[in-house]
């Protein structure tokens, strides 16, 4: 055994690694551990971050190294100084959100037990630990790269603590602490004991009467008569293991029918997507009663969101009040956008909440297949789209896969990497259509390209940049080369090539009616280096040569018969739309995204349904579900918009008045719309029936998984439906007492979703954010309260174990009382 000791130790000494060899890195990557540490958010418009690397290993390493990370906050070379004696670094910003830092001195020894700390000072600042990103890689020339173990981890331990002001304040104007027990105690409401609404999103109308129906009975059938209805019956049979028959001859009870008739609820209501429903005890009979399939399933939806929130535990289909409901929406779009380019998430993945927007009667799918950081389609006839530009990994000069971003590590068998085939694509569409959603693909461009325009380089067809172009930007994102060329020719090949093929992968499943060209955040020095743009469009700007492309692409796109969609800023002109008729076709969705109430531009949402344009709501201060839950630097998501989304604030908001929704800056500080709006300088809205509907949004730059995914889309989702179906009474204009009423409704809405919608998704084992109880010690006696009531709390007093919280527990002193819920 001592011997062994001894030769153990002998052999250290003697054994020196050098990251010149594969074993070398290999060690580097298993036994130096990085921490990253924010400093201090204080400084204006920078903030100070150090990463420390210390070797844990027994053994010393000499040699070079090369160190990739992904930060999503600009670094510059000028930015990153450092004072280690004897080492020679170097910080390159490759392109988007990677780095490398070399180690250039071939002689350097990274010591066994030592470490290094690197400080700099990156733009503006990172209050949220998931600002941060994992897999930083090691590499030297031709060795294989290898992920920094220490990195390895979704809940980014690497990462310091946020324990003082200076690290979760942005800057010292910044409002936003991280909430206490009893800040969430006031947040919330108390439980009423009730279940809430009796359906998510809440019908028009409705009334309970005398009597209960019970679909135990296992002679119940649906019965359908007409065809146009089967998919409508073979999806409630499914839900309901029942089954259906084509005709009612014998049967005169114990049945679902779908009755085809014209319903007309309210002609404020779209009039295509209405349902009646009828539950009659006396018949044993339950009716839906529209004329169009889409009524017909909304009313299979009510319907079984009604029996599973009245069925008891041993039940299968549970039961169902007497009851008279008449239903439709308030507007025609009611959308969740993701996307799935910054981190890819599959065909399963996105069934499941294809089939959540179903139950919550959402209707349109707008995915975001395409940016910088991935292509994520199958293109016939382009292999080289998918090849390259859908796969991320390192590779000498980027030259077989688009470089690594946002965490995703050397490799392609991260989230970074993947694409839907074409039959999965296909197979997307028909679930989607098999539950009345339209999909609306979008193909971000011209900005927002670096993964294409890396695929296509130097293709003979299909270019998308002009080599001769010396035009120097950096996009928001921080590319360098992601604004598809306006003034070649291959570029709008390219164009209609994608448009010819993904029209045709609509075809036989649900025809493609909008192209979505995204058109968002092109760089302003994005062409003007150019020289085939130079040549062809001699002293044109860069917004002239935006406009250019868009009309192009308009043409392209009407050609096909097909209506255009885009961002609001790939439809401006700087400050204003695009005079509408400039471009070539009938109908033009815009999505108006860009509302930061300080920055002024939250009048173009008035602007833009003004000129004709079909203006869908995408509000980013109230409807970015990448945003966090709660103001906490504990909590996943950007906070560009708005520090933070909580739910409620989903549930408030005012589609009907966008300027009503003016509440805080991006500091905390409250604001309200008198002031923007004073002197009448806000542009009211003239054509109201140019506002289409309202959308939720996912970007995915810090989402790898889909439970991390599931996270910020649930339950905010279901506010999101709530608001596009369905125009409460608090927000009628004018209306009295608008606070209390609306209080009054959220506590229904939050009650509902406590004792019933919870549960549903927990059965499809959806992984729904939650905020941690609130709580306060009132004379002694212990307060709790959640955001949903009826969600249990449980609760222990020191080491004693958790229970469930009741009303009335006494508090015993000095034990710290831990709360639980969920
Ligand atoms: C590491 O390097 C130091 C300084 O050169 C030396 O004293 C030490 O013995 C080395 N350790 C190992 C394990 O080689
Ligand atoms: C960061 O570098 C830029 C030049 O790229 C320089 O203008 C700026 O002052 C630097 N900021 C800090 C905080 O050092
Ligand atoms: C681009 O297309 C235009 C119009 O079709 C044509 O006149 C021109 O020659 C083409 N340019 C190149 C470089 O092929
Ligand atoms: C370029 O455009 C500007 C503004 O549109 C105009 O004033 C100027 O005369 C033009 N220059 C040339 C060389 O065409
Ligand atoms: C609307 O535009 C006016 C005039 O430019 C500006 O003063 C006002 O702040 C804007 N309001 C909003 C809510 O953006
Ligand atoms: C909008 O369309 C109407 C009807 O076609 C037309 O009269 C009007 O001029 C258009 N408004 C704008 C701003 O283009
Ligand atoms: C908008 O309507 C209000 C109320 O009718 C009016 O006072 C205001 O001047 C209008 N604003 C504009 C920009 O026309």
């Amino acid at each position: 055994m001592y011997c062994l000791l001894i030769f153990l130790a002998l052999f250290n000494i003697n054994l020196s690694l050098t990251t010149l060899e594969q074993k070398g890195i290999d060690y580097f990557a298993t036994n130096v551990k990085v921490t990253y540490n924010v400093k201090d958010n204080r400084p204006p418009n920078t903030f100070d971050a150090e990463i420390i690397l210390k070797n844990d290993g027994m053994q010393n390493i000499s040699g070079t190294w090369h160190l990739y990370f992904s930060h999503v906050r600009l670094i510059t070379k000028q930015n990153f100084t450092h004072n280690i004696p004897n080492i020679d670094l170097e910080l390159d910003h490759i392109d988007g959100s990677l780095y490398l830092i070399k180690q250039k001195n071939i002689n350097y020894i990274l010591q066994s037990n030592s470490q290094i700390s690197l400080k700099f000072k990156p733009r503006l600042w990172l209050v949220a630990r998931t600002d941060n990103m994992p897999n930083w890689y090691v590499v030297n020339e031709n060795l294989l790269p290898r992920t920094i173990h220490s990195t390895i981890n979704e809940d980014l331990t690497f990462t310091g603590p946020f324990d003082k002001p200076e690290k979760w304040k942005r800057s010292t104007q910044d409002k936003y602490d991280p909430f206490n027990a009893a800040k969430r105690f006031d947040n919330y409401i108390d439980n009423k004991g009730t279940k809430g609404k009796i359906v998510i999103p809440t019908p028009y109308q409705h009334k309970i009467l005398e009597g209960e129906i019970n679909l135990e009975n296992d002679e119940w059938v649906i019965v359908n008569t007409h065809n146009e209805f089967q998919n409508e019956a073979n999806y409630l049979s499914k839900k309901l293991n029942m089954k259906v028959l084509n005709n009612n001859i014998g049967i005169s009870s114990f049945y679902i029918e779908f009755t085809k008739f014209p319903f007309m609820v309210s002609p404020s209501l779209e009039r295509k997507e209405s349902y009646g429903l009828i539950v009659d005890p006396d018949k044993l009979l339950i009716s839906i009663i529209s004329d169009e399939p889409v009524g017909i399933f909304h009313g299979v939806q009510t319907l079984i969101s009604i029996l599973e929130s009245y069925k008891a535990e041993n039940e299968k289909r549970g039961r169902i009040p007497a009851l008279h409901l008449a239903d439709g929406p308030r507007y025609p779009y009611r959308g969740l956008h993701l996307d799935v380019s910054r981190n890819f998430h599959d065909v399963q993945t996105i069934k499941t909440i294809l089939e959540t927007m179903a139950m919550y009667k959402l209707n349109k799918f707008h995915f975001h297949l395409t940016d910088d950081e991935g292509w994520r389609l199958e293109i016939p006839g382009i292999p080289e789209i998918t090849d390259k530009g859908a796969k991320r990994c390192h590779s000498k000069n980027f030259a077989d896969c688009i470089s690594p971003q946002f965490g995703s590590g050397p490799t392609s068998s991260s989230s970074g990497s993947g694409y839907y085939t074409v039959d999965e694509y296909k197979d997307i569409l028909t679930y989607a259509k098999e539950r009345h959603i339209e999909v609306i693909p979008e193909f971000d461009m011209p900005g927002h390209c670096h993964a294409a325009i890396q695929s296509l380089k130097n293709h003979l067809t299909y270019a998308l940049s002009d080599p001769d172009d010396t035009s120097e930007y950096l996009s928001v994102q921080y590319y360098k080369d992601n604004a598809v060329n306006p003034c070649i020719n291959s570029t709008y090949a390219f164009v209609a090539k994608v448009v010819e093929e993904v029209k045709r992968l609509h075809q036989n499943i649900q025809p493609l009616k909008v192209f979505n060209i995204g058109g968002d955040e092109v760089a302003k020095s994005a062409w003007i280096g150019s020289k085939i743009c130079k040549e062809k469009y001699p002293n044109t700007t860069n917004v002239e040569l935006k406009k250019i492309f868009m009309q192009k692409v308009s043409e392209i796109v009407k050609n096909e018969n097909l209506d255009l969609a885009a961002w609001q800023d790939g439809l401006i002109d700087g400050v204003k739309p695009f005079p509408k008729d400039d471009l070539a076709n009938e109908k033009i969705y815009a999505y108006l995204w860009d509302n930061i109430w300080e920055f002024g531009k939250a009048n173009l949402t008035y602007v833009f349904a003004n000129s004709n344009y079909s203006v869908v709501l995408s509000h980013a201060t109230h409807l970015y579900f990448d945003h966090p839950n709660e103001p906490d630097p504990e909590e996943r998501g950007f906070y560009w918009a708005t520090r933070y989304t909580p739910i409620d604030k989903v549930f408030a908001f005012r589609p009907d008045s966008v300027y009503d929704n003016i509440d805080v800056n991006r500091n905390g500080d409250p604001i309200v719309k008198d002031q923007f709006c004073q002197n009448g300088v806000c542009v009211n809205l003239t054509k109201p029936e140019n506002i289409v509907g309202m959308q939720g949004h996912v970007w995915s730059e810090t989402i790898r998984t889909s439970n991390q995914l599931h996270s910020m889309l649930y339950p905010r989702l279901l506010a999101l439906a709530e608001r596009a179906w369905h125009k409460a009474d608090w927000e009628q204009e004018n209306v009295k007492d608008e606070e209390k009423k609306r209080k009054e409704d959220w506590s229904e809405f939050a009650h509902a979703l406590g004792n019933k919608e919870l549960k549903r998704l927990d059965k499809m084992n959806i992984h729904y954010y939650l905020n941690v109880p609130g709580a306060k010690v009132d004379g002694a006696k212990l307060k709790a309260r959640t955001t949903f009531p009826g969600m249990p709390i449980m609760f222990k007093q020191g080491d004693e174990n958790l229970q469930l919280y009741k009303e009335n527990i006494q508090v015993k002193n000095d034990k710290t009382i831990t709360l639980v819920t969920g």
